[in-house]
């Protein structure tokens, strides 16, 4: 086994990690980068909620790059049981050694009077076939035992069963994994550990405890551009601007999917394939698929583009219900029109609850960044709010 130093500290300070993780293509602001800061100063890991499309995964694969970890991920996905998030046994490769060594074996046997004493002989031989070189290691397990430092990333969490969210709790505070017929599998050196939820139900409290908990929303408008100038989308500054402002609107709509950052990207890019000078209605009319994906939400979306482009524009009455007011203020009132709860701050939940509807989950949301998808299937209309007890257990 290599025994590598013990890794200087990651980053010096804040300002360090998130100056790192810029360099690396990822802004963030300050709570985040002091989030970050403190993961690798405390070896706690992070917990990343917020709504799909906001720049969760990405850290992880920003921090990896940032500072030279290899990237180890775990796909959650719902019935996933722990074989494929642990280790599991090599049954091909318990076969064929058995196969290779018929003889052997058979000699093991040869002078036992009866079967009982057979199987007696055959059973003290099973920490040979129960041993490291018969298992299959999976991504948790691979974290733990990696010779070099890993970051670890647990992605969507939320869409595990809670069998799995408990399997995770002693990795999580303790780094490591026991495993029955071996023994307890302590990390070689900490993993910077990820995990992300989209919030499509409570994550346990103990799974909380572990971690440093952090509520990724929409960045705001000056964030956002500098993520879209970031990746060089073709679009000029002013435009981008003025695109970050209609997204921003559209978040406003009760979308049951709203357009994420990934989706001001697309837009930015597919405005600057067409040559686009303008952000006229008619223009961000026929891109809009680019960022709404959902017919109903196409048909909101659509209605409300005229008024966005100009406040004044005259809609058909009963096209808005009720939305008139949308327009005062126009140009910095888009922060007034999202859910706010007393203290003035954004309520994602509230607003992620409001879009929650049947068919969240189905593929293509996620980005479809490699991992197992389950079948889409249909939810109850409050699988927002659904908790443990209400789960199925995988059977
Ligand atoms: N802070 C950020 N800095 C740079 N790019 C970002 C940031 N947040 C989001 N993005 C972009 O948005 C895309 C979607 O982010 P992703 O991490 O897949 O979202 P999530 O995991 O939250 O659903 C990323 O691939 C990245 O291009
Ligand atoms: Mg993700």
């Amino acid at each position: 086994m290599t025994t590598l130093p013990e890794s200087a500290p990651a980053f010096i300070d804040v300002e360090e990690a998130r100056q790192r993780l810029a360099d690396h293509g990822y802004l963030s602001d300050d709570r985040l980068a002091t989030t970050v800061f403190l993961q690798t100063r405390l070896d706690k890991p992070v917990l990343l909620e917020g709504p799909a499309g906001v720049g969760k995964t990405q850290l992880a694969k920003s921090l990896a790059e940032a500072t030279g970890r290899r990237l180890l991920r775990l796909q959650c996905y719902e019935g996933q049981d722990e074989t494929k998030a642990l280790y599991e046994w090599d049954y091909g490769k318990q076969l064929l050694y058995t196969q290779i060594l018929r003889e052997k074996l058979g000699s093991i046997v040869e002078d036992a009077v009866d079967l009982n004493e057979s199987i007696e002989r055959i059973a003290k031989q099973d920490s040979v076939f129960f041993s490291e070189r018969f298992l299959a290691a999976r991504p948790l397990l691979e974290a733990i035992d990696s010779d070099e430092p890993v970051v670890l990333l647990i992605d969507e969490v939320d869409r595990a069963d809670e069998a799995l969210e408990a399997v995770l709790l002693e990795l999580l505070s303790e780094f490591q994994i026991s495993i029955p017929e071996i023994g307890t599998i302590s990390a070689k050196h900490l993993p910077y550990v990820v995990l992300t939820s989209n919030n499509t139900r409570d994550l346990s409290a103990a799974l909380k405890r572990r971690c440093l908990h952090l509520f990724l929303d929409y960045p705001d408008a000056e964030r956002e551009l500098e993520i879209i100038r970031s990746k060089d989308t073709g679009l000029s500054e002013a435009l981008a601007g003025r695109l970050v402002e209609i997204v921003r609107d559209l978040r406003t709509l009760d979308l049951r999917k709203a357009p994420s950052i990934s989706e001001t990207i697309d837009w930015a890019r597919t405005l600057a394939v067409l040559g686009v000078e303008e952000l006229t209605s008619d223009v961000l009319s026929s891109t809009l698929n680019v960022v709404v994906k959902y017919e109903r939400d196409l048909k909101k979306a659509l209605d409300a583009i005229p008024r966005m482009v100009d406040p004044n524009a005259t809609v058909p009455d009963g096209l808005h219900g009720h939305g008139h007011g949308h327009g005062h203020g126009h140009g910095h009132g888009h922060d007034t029109l999202e859910p706010r709860d007393d203290s003035g701050d954004v309520d994602g939940k509230a607003v992620r609850l409001a879009k929650d509807s049947p068919g969240r989950h189905d593929d293509g949301y996620y980005g479809g960044e490699g991992g197992t998808k389950p079948t889409p299937k249909s939810v109850p209309a409050g699988q927002g709010s659904r908790s443990f007890s209400a789960r199925k257990r995988p059977v």
